[in-house]
């Protein structure tokens, strides 16, 4: 009978698990929705219990709907929303607190307060990362300021992974891995530990913090004590957050090699190698994994409105019915005839850190059509995510060979062929599509021996579409002058 690794993705509004075979072929997926809480305006909160069940359900489904034998399950590998913050009591198994959702902000007082007496190069210094409710330190301390518990001292503390082993494993192992860890504010990306003098000011108690493991080693077994509720055994043994998994699945082993992940905004991971690269213009240096006793780094930024523009014009503009229409609509002009929208919704991200600017659109004239906006929107998506890759070059005096993607957008022909325009760059599509399960069940594997080395994984990696870059250099250069010019324009305009 086939045998596989179980990719667990717990991401931020469904669970999949899916099963890749030995060649890294995906052969069986199942997939669930949860519920998101919103409790105030701006904060964003999942109930674990849920996640968990989430996960019992789909792996369930496996069983049931695909046939699979759970002998067939040779390792599991789990990959997750990061950031996300739970508390639990150990002795009852019960979250004190909904888990806080990354996207959350109901820790902005805390971060406020930490930033106005100057914490911020000492927390980037130690932990790569910008005081930001987004990462969890702030969010465990909100959590332990507001609930009235007893028994603050039987507490513990997990990302999303983190609970995920506990539970697997009945309670009996309290893990997380180095890329988990590094995006908890906490954890010093360099000594490789959790820093004393961050606890003591974010006042969390060392002993509810997880052991830090490698990405590819033996957690534990689901089902130790029978009480998980999954009822085989097989080794949990590949760990990482989704974004590193990603970076992993895409096999961007080398340093200078670069992902982006086109969601409701853009993920861009870049692989720098062994040596922390620290960023003068907001991008975040964090683990992309630990493996064989070395740690490899990486350079993070991100778009906040990618896919998520074109939601805005189906559902807020009402310009077009469904997205599958866009890329004919954008295709249908020659050039984009001068316009230019910046989807600043809700601010800019990298490189330029502006809070209060706001949307805009340029270069409007009596010819401008839908095709003209749809056109716009899409370019947009690329301009921003070259934002952030250019910035990312420089940081890290790397030269880029191409970009690897994943994610919804990339099948839009257009998008992926202005997004290599620009940069000059192939852009390399991958046969998997999930690479975030993908990058998962190569780390699960690796550890036992079911994949031999990421060489023969490299072997296997197969594209399904590869984008060269056609436009006149020259001409590419004028288009992303031309954007630039509207987001410095933008940025006047408060
Ligand atoms: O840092 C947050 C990120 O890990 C969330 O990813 O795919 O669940 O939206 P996703």
């Amino acid at each position: 009978m086939k045998e596989y690794i179980l990719a667990i993705d717990q991401g931020t509004t469904s669970t999949r698990a899916i099963l890749f075979d030995q060649h890294g072929h995906l052969c069986h997926m199942q997939q669930r929705e949860f519920k998101q809480y919103f409790p105030h305006p701006g904060w964003v909160e999942h109930d674990a219990k849920e996640i968990w069940n989430s996960v019992v359900e789909v792996v369930q489904a496996l069983f049931t709907i695909d046939n699979i034998q759970s002998s067939q399950i040779k390792a599991i590998g789990i990959t997750n929303q990061r950031e996300t913050t739970v508390v639990w009591d150990k002795t009852t198994g019960e979250p004190v607190y909904h888990a806080i959702v990354w996207q959350s902000r109901q820790s902005q007082d805390i971060c406020d307060e930490l930033i106005e007496k100057g914490y911020s190069p000492m927390i980037q210094e130690k932990t790569g990362l910008i005081i930001n409710p987004y990462f969890s330190a702030s969010k465990i301390k909100w959590i332990l300021d507001h609930i009235d518990y007893e028994h603050k001292d039987q507490l513990l503390f997990g990302t999303i992974d983190t609970w995920l082993i506990w539970k697997l494993t009945g309670g009996k192992v309290h893990a997380t891995d180095y890329t988990n860890a590094s995006r908890t504010m906490l954890y010093n990306i360099h000594d490789l530990k959790w820093d004393d003098d961050l606890l003591a000011l974010f006042d969390i108690p060392r002993s509810m913090l997880p052991e830090v493991k490698e990405s590819s080693c033996i957690y534990g077994y689901s089902d130790e004590t029978q009480m998980s509720g999954l009822h085989f055994r097989a080794p949990i043994c590949g760990v990482a957050g989704d974004q590193q998994a990603s970076l992993f699945g895409h096999t961007c082993f080398q340093s200078g090699d670069i992902k982006n992940t086109y969601g409701t905004g853009c993920f861009i991971l870049m692989n720098t190698g062994h040596m922390p690269v620290t960023s003068n213009n907001g991008l975040l240096t964090t683990i992309a994994w630990g493996l064989h006793g070395e740690i490899t780094y990486a350079l993070e930024g991100s778009v906040f409105i990618g896919g998520s523009v074109m939601q805005w014009l189906r559902d807020g503009l009402h310009l077009i019915q469904n997205v599958g229409e866009t890329e004919a609509m954008a295709q249908s002009l020659k050039n984009n005839e001068g316009v230019y929208l910046i989807p600043a919704f809700v601010g800019l991200g990298t490189p330029y850190w502006e809070n209060d600017v706001r949307g805009t659109i340029f270069g409007l004239t009596r010819g401008t059509s839908r095709n003209h906006i749809v056109r716009a929107a899409l370019e947009s998506i690329a301009f921003q995510s070259c934002d952030v890759i250019e910035v990312m070059k420089q940081e890290a005096h790397i030269s880029l060979k191409s970009l690897s993607v994943d994610g919804g957008a990339t099948s839009n022909a257009f998008l992926m062929q202005f997004q290599s325009d620009m940069l000059h760059i192939d852009i390399l599509q991958p046969q998997v599509k999930e690479t975030t399960a993908l990058g998962a069940a190569y780390l699960a594997g690796l550890a036992i021996d079911f994949y031999k080395s990421q060489d023969d994984i490299k072997k296997n990696h197969q594209f399904a579409q590869v984008y060269h870059p056609v436009m006149n250099q020259q001409e590419a250069l004028q288009y992303y002058k031309q954007w630039q010019k509207a987001i410095a324009a933008t940025c006047v305009f408060k």
